[in-house]
């Protein structure tokens, strides 16, 4: 499973890619705003910043929700660095550039997913990923990760290529489950990946090794 860290701070960005385990990055409108990144060109240069610290695919998103500027932001962004991916919302437009930039070979994330009839549109466009967030639908009372395996039953059932981005990511256990349903990749803020070096048998286990050596060699 691919890890990708889902934020636009560049600390943590590199934090995470400092541990050597992490395959990409995604943001949104919400994250860039966070960081205090504002106007076109100081969100073009943040997402080549992040292209320059991280060696994997970098999810950078249009604003439009009409088609042609759609294309017209989703080429600009795709002409910023090999690596970006252009991320889209699920809407009708959005789906209709989403073909548009699989036939000219632009690779594409199709965001803001949150059924498994969305996907399945996704993925009959060529998204490259499809981004179903599994927080948002746990929040609101319905089963996010139900939502994940719906949605890997489907694409296995046509072989559609289309990666399972979980998004919307909130605790260890989420990514764990995603893990176990067969999610291409996780998008996780920094603190659940972290959180997934934790176990109190390995703190206590390291204390005793240690404490046992000093005893023996000084
Ligand atoms: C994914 O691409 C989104 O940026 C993100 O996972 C949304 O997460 P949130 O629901 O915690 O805002």
């Amino acid at each position: 499973m691919k890890f990708f860290i889902d934020t636009a701070n560049l600390a943590q960005i590199k934090e995470a890619n400092d541990l050597g385990v992490l395959d990409g990055v995604t943001t949104n409108p919400s994250l860039m705003a966070k960081e205090g990144i504002k106007g076109d060109a100081q969100i073009k240069q943040h997402y080549v910043d992040i292209c320059n610290i991280v060696d994997g695919d970098v999810s950078a998103e249009v604003i439009a929700v009409d088609y042609d500027t759609i294309i017209t932001e989703g080429l600009a962004l795709a002409a910023l660095h090999k690596n970006i991916v252009v991320k889209v919302p699920m809407i009708k437009d959005g789906i209709k550039a989403i073909k548009y930039f699989s036939n000219k070979g632009i690779r594409t994330n199709c965001t803001l997913v949150f059924s498994a009839g969305q996907a399945l549109l996704a993925a009959k466009a060529g998204a490259t990923y499809v981004s179903p967030f599994l927080g948002r639908l746990d929040d609101v009372s319905t089963d996010g990760l139900k939502l994940i395996e719906d949605i890997r039953i489907i694409y296995d059932n046509y072989g559609y290529e289309t990666q399972i981005l979980a998004a919307s990511i909130r605790h260890p256990m989420h990514i764990i489950e995603c893990a176990k349903i067969g999610a291409d990749v996780a998008t996780c803020p920094l603190q659940p990946i972290m959180q997934l070096l934790n176990h109190p048998l390995t703190t206590s286990g390291l204390e005793t090794f240690l404490a046992d050596y000093k005893k023996v060699n000084g």
